[in-house]
């Protein structure tokens, strides 16, 4: 199969749309309840159908899954879960073969305590190269028995875990920003960055094109210690990223991503173009689109469209934030509506807690995913509306965009897993208070009326899937026109056909509360509808419709791509 001359186009990131894979949870082909690496080759013609143009692939490396692989044990082999090398290879080949690229994940702030270079620090003791890797320190107080500063974890405790000496007595404290089973790598020291060079060199190497960057804004800690104002909600040191916070967005980051920049553009060649980075970093967008300047990494993803409640004016705000700050530095926006971490898009928009709200003179606290929006009740058909019109907005915004995988199918939240399936860390760490995020990394339903859905031949998956997932299946959705996932298929080859779309720039019109309408140049308009009242549209020639319309009414929670009016209809053929 021959990918075709657009495969080495050396901007097809501006405007790629990346299809996220978590692969425990994508399709199992050796029928052992748990997806992996030949499930997602398996799956790449589907992936070609729907018309992505990339597939990120969440970690697939060897881990004792503490965090879902986002504990890694060794950087350059595959888990035995998942598959082999030889896997990979096969999925690299195959995929470029289909002119789809592969994104791996880098996990550079944080390995395993199963890592064989902290196994050898353990070992080594107080003082000694081995744990100069990472971040030991003695503690507080006459005994050391304190933490070396109050900082909190992310999933909840503390950052410090201590470690019982050769001689049995309680000893140094290690730093683990997320789990005590994730241990932080200390990026001053040289043997590190030179790991993670080499750990680039491996799977570029072996055809990857390119890496998203787990917490690219942690990695760096500020060298005094400082302790951090008091979470009122965890009694530890805030996790806040303020500016100056000792653990977030250090400015000696920058010294580190301009060197994987560096590796990436040697492995630049005219017949697949540039392998790229896109940065995961929780931070406004003023301090985030540092990270996607021109020698830095590519792009990032856009959080605040994500977090954003449902209603146009915190929509148009953002978006609005979004695109001056990158058209600042020249990269392009990179919008995202889910991922493995966060509520689905059909339960968010169907819980009366939507998101955050960016109206003008309205301050929201940041929405707390977890636990401030589980347990709300869900109405999934209202969230399924909002999901279909959230995903054509996203789609005609200028620049990139992901898809996490099932977003296509319309799944929602699983919010009622059984207790004893629980796995996110968060759940143990919360003291069982917050369910976590097991709930959105449900295997996917791909084909038949009862679990495992296709997803494997008859094993029980590694979470239990709803009964009712029969509807939404990929094959049930195949055959229907107004399905959601054939609504993905429309928009991005929609996306794909008019030059309308992807990079580039967008202007507003005037519109009544409640409604978002655009135009992209040549010939394109989106009218997004967050109120609840209809919206005439007037003249309008449609392109694609979330749902129905009623003749020229744009109904509520409903996206339009239409051509602006006196276009004339010729131009679309
Ligand atoms: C962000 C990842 O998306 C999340 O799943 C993980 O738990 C943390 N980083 C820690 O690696």
């Amino acid at each position: 199969m021959n990918p075709g001359p657009k495969f080495a186009d050396h901007d097809w990131w501006r405007s790629a749309v990346v299809y996220q894979v978590y692969p425990r949870s994508f399709a199992d082909s050796n029928n052992d309840g748990v997806g992996d690496v030949a499930g997602i080759t398996g799956k790449l013609d589907y992936l070609k159908g729907l018309g992505v143009d990339a597939i990120w692939v969440s970690p697939w490396y060897p881990s004792p899954l503490w965090d879902g692989g986002y504990d890694v044990s060794d950087y350059r082999d595959i888990h035995p879960d998942f598959g082999t090398l030889d896997d990979a290879d096969e999925l690299f080949e195959q995929a470029h073969a289909r002119g789809l690229r592969v994104l791996i994940d880098l996990v550079p702030n944080h390995c395993s305590i199963d890592h064989p270079w902290f196994q050898a620090a353990l070992a080594a003791g107080p003082g000694s190269p081995e744990r100069e890797l990472f971040v030991f320190r003695e503690g507080r107080g006459d005994g050391g028995e304190l933490p070396p500063t109050n900082w909190g974890a992310s999933f909840g405790g503390g950052a410090w875990e201590r470690v019982i000496e050769a001689d049995g007595t309680p000893g140094q404290w290690f730093l683990h920003m997320f789990a005590p089973e994730q241990p932080d790598w200390n990026w001053e020291n040289p043997r590190v960055l030179e790991e993670f060079d080499g750990i680039l060199r491996f799977w570029f190497d072996r055809d990857a094109d390119g890496f998203r960057v787990d917490v690219a804004d942690s990695l760096i800690i500020d060298q005094d210690f400082p302790d951090t104002p008091i979470d009122p909600r965890t009694g530890k040191g805030t996790w806040e990223k303020y500016p100056g916070a000792p653990c977030w967005d250090r400015p000696e980051l920058a010294e580190i991503q301009r060197r994987w920049r560096r590796v990436a553009d040697e492995y630049t060649n005219s017949a697949q173009g540039p392998r790229i980075f896109v940065s995961e970093a929780y931070l406004p967008f003023e301090r985030m689109v540092e990270y996607v300047r021109a020698d830095r990494l590519h792009t990032s993803f856009n959080f605040e469209f994500l977090q954003s409640e449902w209603y146009a004016e915190s929509f148009r705000n953002v978006i609005d934030k979004s695109l001056a700050a990158h058209r600042g530095v020249g990269a392009p926006a990179t919008w995202v509506l889910g991922n493995h971490d966060v509520i689905r898009p059909v339960s968010r928009y169907g819980k009366s807690l939507s998101g955050r709200s960016f109206r003008s003179g309205v301050v929201t606290d940041e929405v707390h995913w977890l636990d401030d929006m589980a347990g709300l009740p869900v109405d999934v058909a209202l969230g399924r509306r909002r999901a279909r019109a959230a995903a054509l907005l996203m789609m005609a915004l200028p620049g990139g965009c992901y898809v996490y995988q099932g977003e296509e199918l319309g799944l929602e939240e699983v919010e009622d897993l059984p207790e004893e399936s629980l796995q996110d860390p968060v759940w143990v760490r919360s003291n069982h208070m917050i369910r976590g995020r097991d709930g959105c990394r449900v295997p996917i339903p791909w084909s038949g009326n009862s679990a495992p859905f296709g997803f494997g031949t008859d094993a029980d998956p590694w979470l239990p899937q709803p009964n009712h997932w029969g509807e939404l299946t990929a094959e049930r959705q195949d055959d229907d026109p107004d399905s959601m996932l054939n609504l993905y298929r429309a928009a991005l080859a929609e996306r794909h056909r008019n030059t309308a779309l992807g990079d580039g720039e967008m202007s507003w019109e005037e519109s009544e509360d409640g409604i978002l309408s655009f135009t992209r140049e040549p010939g394109f308009r989106c009218v997004v509808n967050t109120g609840d009242t209809d919206h005439d549209l007037g003249e309008a020639t449609v392109i694609l419709t979330s749902s129905p319309l009623g003749g020229s009414v744009l109904p509520p929670n409903t996206t339009v791509w239409v051509l602006p009016p006196n276009t004339t209809v010729w131009m679309v053929s």
